[in-house]
């Protein structure tokens, strides 16, 4: 592994053949300070936004120490760098051999389930042990979500406070989760999820230990520049006081995305330019698996060292490196118009979903690893006055050129 001040300074000594992730721990390390800080509760990271030992050991040195864990590999995983970090298996269907392993080898209590037959499971798997922290996730709206969560998991509303009244009486503890979807844009989201909460427990008249908002706190995007995470917090925390509970119950949280978003960026270089689709060794196959099949709008910067001010902008397409018509990527992505083949360009905010997804497709994958010191492209946890409007110092200079 490389170090280097900013992705220039890599295109510069390196010119490097193949894509190359640049990694900022400063960018994931004051994100988990901001929840360990802020959030008025617990944070367990998602693992599956980006599951690299380097981001967890930091997530665990800035404070992080509960991980929310959806399979046996990421169990394995967290239990191998991080021993004495606590794990909580949360999603709601798992095979019963995985619980058993979670359970019996690596000390994992905490399940979350959407159903009889899960809890059934869980309580077979673990001998009816008597000391679990059963999840129950019910299903919430996606509505203000980037990316919804609300169609496979969750149990319905005329369901949960069965399960409930079930799940209490096998749980040493007993919670409450949902998922708002990723990428939530606006804290409403949570506060009419916690409106369902409330809902259940009064219906189902039980004593809830543990109150898990999950995911869906968002990052900065082109397009998508959502409100203070601080609101959030606020939003929840307020809602969780309302709640019928008792003075013991813990507020969880389940961050991915907002935690590692500004962790990676991606350099790829352009290999052809064709009108205005560019073709760059870096696909859907790779880092831009979001990109591709979701369309999602990733920020661009191209690295040239004689940026060309005053040349005018337009937009382009991206195609990856395989030979697949659909490892392609509609964009729009903006960028100086006498972009060519030779140049290189840095895609932003890939820390989470990106760097997770690639996979070795055609050949491609390879991918060298470089840490710079430079600020991501965007950021939701910077104070200068560019944070407001969600850019970095280094994006508000650029665009006041
Ligand atoms: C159970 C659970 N918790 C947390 C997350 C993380 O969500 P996000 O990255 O939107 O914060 C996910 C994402 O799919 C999830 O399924």
């Amino acid at each position: 592994m490389y170090e280097n001040t900013d992705a220039l300074a890599v295109v510069r000594a390196l010119r490097p053949d193949e894509p190359i992730t640049l990694l900022r721990p400063h960018a994931a390390t004051r994100a988990a300070r901001f929840f360990v800080e802020k959030f008025q509760g617990k944070s367990l990271y998602a693992v599956k936004a980006n599951p690299s030992p380097a981001l967890l050991e930091l997530l665990w040195n800035a404070g992080i120490t509960h991980f929310d864990v959806a399979s046996l590999g990421e169990v394995r995983l967290v239990n191998k760098f991080l021993p004495d970090a606590k794990l909580c298996f949360m999603h709601p269907v798992k095979s019963e051999r995985a619980i058993a392993q979670a359970y019996h080898n690596h000390g994992v209590r905490t399940f979350s389930l959407d159903s009889h037959d899960e809890l059934e499971k869980i309580v077979r798997a673990t001998n009816g042990a008597t000391d679990l922290e059963l999840c129950v996730r019910i299903r919430v709206s996606s509505e203000h979500a980037k990316l919804s969560l609300a169609s496979k998991f969750g149990a319905d509303p005329s369901e949960v406070a069965d399960l409930l009244v079930a799940t209490r009486q096998v749980a040493d503890a007993l919670g409450i989760c949902f998922h708002v979807g990723s990428q939530a844009m606006t804290p409403a989201a949570f506060s009419e999820a916690m409106e369902h909460v409330r809902a259940a427990i009064v219906q189902a008249s039980v004593t809830v230990d543990i109150v898990d908002v999950g995911g869906g706190f968002p990052s900065v995007y082109p397009g998508m520049e959502p409100p203070p995470l601080e609101s959030y917090f606020d939003v929840i925390h307020d809602a969780f006081e309302d709640l019928p509970i008792s003075y013991s119950a813990e507020l969880w949280c389940e961050p991915g995305r907002a935690l590692c978003a500004e962790y990676a960026s991606l350099l790829v270089r352009v290999e052809k330019r064709r009108g205005s689709e560019l073709y760059i060794n870096d696909g859907a196959y790779g880092s831009l698996f979001d990109a591709a099949h979701v369309g999602w709008r990733f920020p661009v910067q191209l690295q040239r060292s004689d940026t060309s001010i005053g040349t005018q902008m337009a937009e382009f397409s991206f195609y990856g490196p395989t030979c697949d018509d659909m490892d392609h990527m509609a964009g729009p992505f903006v960028l100086p118009d006498d972009i060519q083949a030779g140049d290189y360009i840095e895609v932003g905010m890939l820390g989470a979903y990106g760097c997770a997804m690639r996979t070795e497709f055609n050949g491609f994958g390879e991918t060298e690893t470089v840490v710079v010191e430079d600020e991501p492209m965007a950021t939701l946890y910077s104070r200068s006055a560019a944070n407001d409007v969600g850019l970095t110092n280094r994006q508000a200079r650029a665009s006041k050129k």
